[in-house]
């Protein structure tokens, strides 16, 4: 085991996150026959296969799904290291991977900016995703942050609550409902209600909400981003119940409005969260103090002027 190199792991870690030889060939720059090579060599210091494949696509065996994590917790040991050097050094480098729920994307992006101002030497990455898939990667200890606005509940976090994240019933500015006050929940109900997809926090929420309050919703049709579902409302389809930090870049004269009903707005939280017991790096470190000091004010400046 001790002949497998850094590199050899990399190329693991990057095989098994495309499904395929060639992707993780052009994404580390290298020959199809040396991503070959490193993988014999590699399956051979582990004494067992790595990968099965079936069909055109590779699939991890259990003992690549070992090496796989043990991977991963190298390459973070090995992040912090080269952070820790560094700072030694008195320079502030290395790298900070960032993922987030399809909504945290109304804000976080925001926070990059005043983070990057102050500490040029991180490179960033953000990876925007659904909630359950952000909660896929937060179990296989992809990333060093994740932004989501339903916790976990099956796995041990630390868990940081940001900002409160309400959620408001958007429709179309010419909706017959859009004057009127305390609408009933029985009312938004027989409403064709556009959702997100399954696997999205957001419906899961309305779900819940609507379940508690045993009421069945019509819905007319699942789509996977919130962008989609507010064009789909100016264009007459439906209503919707979405984050209102969706509605950040809207202003009075914009084609949507928010609904007076009652029991709204679902009154939810951000939240930053990583593993328990995850030894973060220096510059996932900075970034929550970071977070937790200016960019939380940076975060409700932006979403002051969010259509009310
Ligand atoms: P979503 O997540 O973008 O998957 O709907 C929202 C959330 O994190 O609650």
């Amino acid at each position: 085991m001790t002949q497998a190199t850094l590199h050899q792991l990399n190329i693991l870690e990057a095989i098994a996150r495309h499904g395929s030889f060639t992707r993780a060939a052009e994404e580390l720059n290298l020959t199809q026959p040396t991503v070959s090579q490193q993988v014999k060599q590699l399956t051979k210091a582990m004494g067992l296969p790595l990968f099965d494949q079936i069909g055109k696509r590779l699939y991890l065996t259990e003992a690549g799904q070992s090496v796989l994590d043990a991977s991963r917790d190298i390459a973070d040991r090995v992040a912090q290291l080269e952070m820790h050097l560094s700072d030694l050094q008195g320079m502030e480098k290395g790298r900070l991977r960032l993922s987030t729920t399809t909504t945290a994307k109304y804000f976080v992006p925001r926070l990059l900016g005043p983070f990057h101002k102050k500490h040029p030497g991180i490179t960033l990455s953000l990876e925007i995703t659904n909630q359950a898939e952000v909660m896929k990667r937060l179990a296989n200890n992809e990333d060093d942050l994740y932004f989501t606005g339903r916790p976990p509940r099956d796995l041990d976090v630390e868990l940081r609550p940001i900002l409160p994240n309400p959620l408001v019933v958007v429709a179309n500015r010419s909706h017959p409902l859009a004057q009127e006050k305390s609408i009933s929940l029985k009312r938004l109900a027989a409403e064709p209600m556009i959702m997100r997809e399954s696997g999205s926090g957001t419906r899961a929420i309305v779900e819940q909400f609507f379940s508690d309050n045993r009421m069945d919703i019509t819905t007319i049709m699942d789509l996977t981003s919130n962008e989609a579902i507010k064009h789909a409302i100016v264009g007459g389809l439906g209503i919707s119940v979405l984050s209102q930090h969706t509605l950040a870049l809207e202003n009075n004269e914009s084609p949507l409005v928010i609904l007076d009903v009652e029991g709204f707005p679902i009154q939810q939280y951000w939240y930053l969260v990583y593993p328990s017991g995850k030894q973060l790096s220096i510059a996932a470190q900075s970034f929550i103090d970071f977070l937790l000091d200016e960019g939380k004010q940076t975060i409700e400046q932006a979403l002051a002027n969010a259509l009310q």
